[in-house]
């Protein structure tokens, strides 16, 4: 790194008593060991944290690039390691969970008690003929049955496949038939902001359009009145409550490289792909990334506020936390409800010393002023976090000012579904820079070049670039390992390197600025969505023919969805006829999915063999040059 006092740019450097409280004081170093040989520095670490059934033969197996295998020949389980190994120490009655309802109903889990939990219902889900490898969508809100089933199908060696509780019919369905699940966990509604979300209803919905589903659970958390199918749904506190709930349910023994889970995401046409993490790898990455970058301790209250049905919840609600024996806050409802301060009085509430979360939460916030934050105490803090889009300048000094107090450092942490965990960070120690995620976690090799693959000159846009494996890498897209080669490893196929779709830039400090997406994903308040999904929600409605979608930027949600629809003959473009496409999308796709404009054209533009052509969409709503035009067909 540039000696400090010669840092460019505005610089937060950490201060003396915060480097000295963190697990890792000297980034050059640990980052310098690891490069230097990565198979040894994650075996040692994989070897000291983890509890194996058996050891692996080898750590890293590179043979069949990129299909890359970690700890190799190893058997484990991740809710070994997460929940079983806690039984023989105190963190058995410590508080695994706090979980607060958004009607304001409070339950919280010790270790000992979600281990309960789980092992019941893992031994339900056996009972019922879930077998190691077989595939369980989940469809939940954000309640502590969500984070149950996840683990119950981990224990057992089913593959979860959680679906977001913010999609909706077709989303569900074609993830369920794409994973060919068997069983849905599902649950009657979930409450956001003082309404019901009628999942079951979606869940009912999008079961009769797929061929696969034998069995549906389904968890009462509202008690809303719910359309139950006699043979085929059952309710899970029934189900709980049979003698077959086994609180003594053996841990299946897997090996490493066993699928955990799926969880789709946008790429850049086509369907959503099934990113596929593994026991062995993801949970030494997930784990190992939260405890140096938030610099986990055993009085910790660590608050990710995300969602468990992205990767976020994933790796840093459920895995990561409960694998380091931490304590979490999970909160159900929307951060403004009833009141713009309901984020601030959980803090305040349980304490919570990290909060982890997305820049298009804290632009929200910001709107409501400084004054319902400074109604609570948020002394507890120490850390803060940010993921999911870049941060704007202005929102993290805001976080840092205002919620932090000056005193909390802000990790702005830069991965994907695909990354399993932080890729680039800093960690505490690590001097900051607004709106950069600074630099790559020890032991990654990260680098932005030009289409050539050479770097480019310091604050030049190129592709970001990731040059060697690492444990919590994906394994490949569930059901088309082509797919996988093809997306991620054949643009730099030549030099092996991973490529993550993001535009950045590098400063003269060696600073990561990421810019954004390359290819057709969208971020809207942070969550990834594709074009092609959308289009294909637009074009399901008889009224449109063809239709193409871009996402615009907009200062409180990063981008917001703009689609284009040429109409069918005899449809005519009306106002009426947007809302109703636009309540179209929301019932196929979700409401996160809804465009916020739809302008009905006469044709778009499309390169010769027919692939519309969004970035002229994209420059023309933008005002800017449209750029070249040889390939435009007309
Ligand atoms: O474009 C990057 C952006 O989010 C993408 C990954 O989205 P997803 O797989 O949904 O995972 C989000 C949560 C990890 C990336 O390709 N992104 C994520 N974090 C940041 C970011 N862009 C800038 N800064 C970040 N900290």
């Amino acid at each position: 790194m540039a000696d400090e006092k010669k840092m460019v740019g505005e610089v937060y450097y950490p201060a003396p008593e915060v480097v000295a409280h963190a697990h890792i004081r000297d980034y050059e170093k640990v980052h310098a060991d690891a490069s230097a040989d990565l198979a040894k520095f994650w075996g040692k670490v994989a070897a000291e944290n983890y509890e194996w059934f058996q050891p692996w033969e080898q750590t890293l197996d590179d043979d069949n690039a990129p299909f890359y295998k970690w700890f190799k020949g190893a058997k484990v389980n991740i809710v070994h390691n997460a929940l079983d190994r806690h039984m023989r120490t105190a963190v058995r009655n410590k508080a695994a969970l706090i979980f607060e309802g958004e009607p304001g109903d409070t339950k919280v889990y010790t270790y000992q008690q979600l281990h309960y939990q789980v092992s019941k219902f893992a031994s339900v889900l056996r009972a019922m003929g879930v077998q190691k490898g077989d595939r369980v969508t989940i469809y939940m809100g954000r309640i502590p049955e969500l984070i149950i089933a996840m683990l119950a199908c981990a224990k057992i060696g089913a593959i979860h496949s959680v679906v977001y509780g913010g999609f909706s019919t077709e989303a569900l369905h074609e993830r369920i038939d794409d994973s060919q699940s068997k069983v849905l966990i599902t649950c009657d509604g979930a409450w956001l902001r003082g309404t019901i979300i009628e999942l079951k209803k979606i869940a009912n919905e999008a079961v009769d359009r797929s061929g696969t589903i034998q069995s549906v659970i389904c968890v009462k958390r509202t008690g809303m009145d719910v359309e139950m199918v006699q043979g085929r749904d059952y309710w899970y506190h029934d189900l709980m409550a049979l003698p077959i709930a086994d609180p003594t349910a053996p841990t299946q023994v897997m090996d490493a490289e066993d699928p955990l889970f799926i969880l789709y995401t946008s790429g850049t046409t086509g369907k959503p792909k099934a990113i596929l993490h593994t026991h062995g790898g993801y949970m030494v990455w997930t784990s190992t990334t939260l405890k140096w970058v938030f610099d986990i301790k055993p009085e910790d209250v660590w608050w990710c506020a995300a969602d468990p049905g992205w990767i976020t919840g994933h790796s840093y609600i459920v895995y990561a936390p409960l694998i380091l024996g931490a304590t979490s806050v999970m909160y159900e409802g929307a951060p403004t409800y009833p009141y713009p301060d309901r984020w601030w009085s959980l803090i305040a509430k349980y304490g919570v010393t990290i909060l982890y979360t997305a820049p298009t939460a804290i632009r929200g916030l910001m709107r409501f002023g400084e004054s319902w934050p400074n109604k609570h105490d948020l002394s507890t803090l120490r850390l803060l976090g940010s993921v999911g889009e870049p941060i704007n300048p202005e929102a993290w000094r805001w976080y840092h000012r205002v919620i932090g107090k000056e005193k909390c450092p802000i990790m702005d942490t830069w991965w994907q579904t695909e990354t399993g965990g932080f890729m680039i960070t800093p960690l505490p120690c690590v001097p900051l820079k607004p709106g950069s995620a600074t630099r790559a976690f020890p032991g990654v090799d990260i680098d932005v070049v030009d289409e050539d693959g050479h770097p480019v000159a310091a604050n030049e846009e190129g592709f970001l670039v990731i040059k060697s494996p690492w444990p919590g890498m994906l394994r490949t897209i569930f059901g088309d390992p082509d797919r996988y080669v093809q997306q991620y490893w054949s643009r730099f196929a030549e030099q092996g390197w991973y490529l993550p779709g993001d535009s950045a830039k590098k400063d003269e400090d060696g600073y990561i600025w990421v810019i954004g997406r390359i290819d057709d994903v969208i971020k809207v308040s942070g969550y990834r969505l594709g074009t092609a999904e959308i289009e294909s929600a637009l074009v399901s409605h008889s009224a449109v023919a063809e239709a193409a979608v871009i996402g615009v930027p907009d200062e409180l949600r990063g981008n917001i969805i703009k689609a284009y629809c040429i109409l069918r003959q005899g449809w005519e473009g009306s106002e009426k006829l947007e809302h109703m496409l636009k309540d179209h999308v929301a019932h196929e796709m979700g409401p996160i999915a809804k465009p916020s404009t739809i302008e009905f054209v006469d044709n778009l533009p499309k390169t010769r063999s027919g692939k519309i052509m969004r970035r002229i969409l994209k420059a023309r709503v933008m005002g800017q040059d449209v750029g070249d035009l040889s390939t435009l067909a007309d």
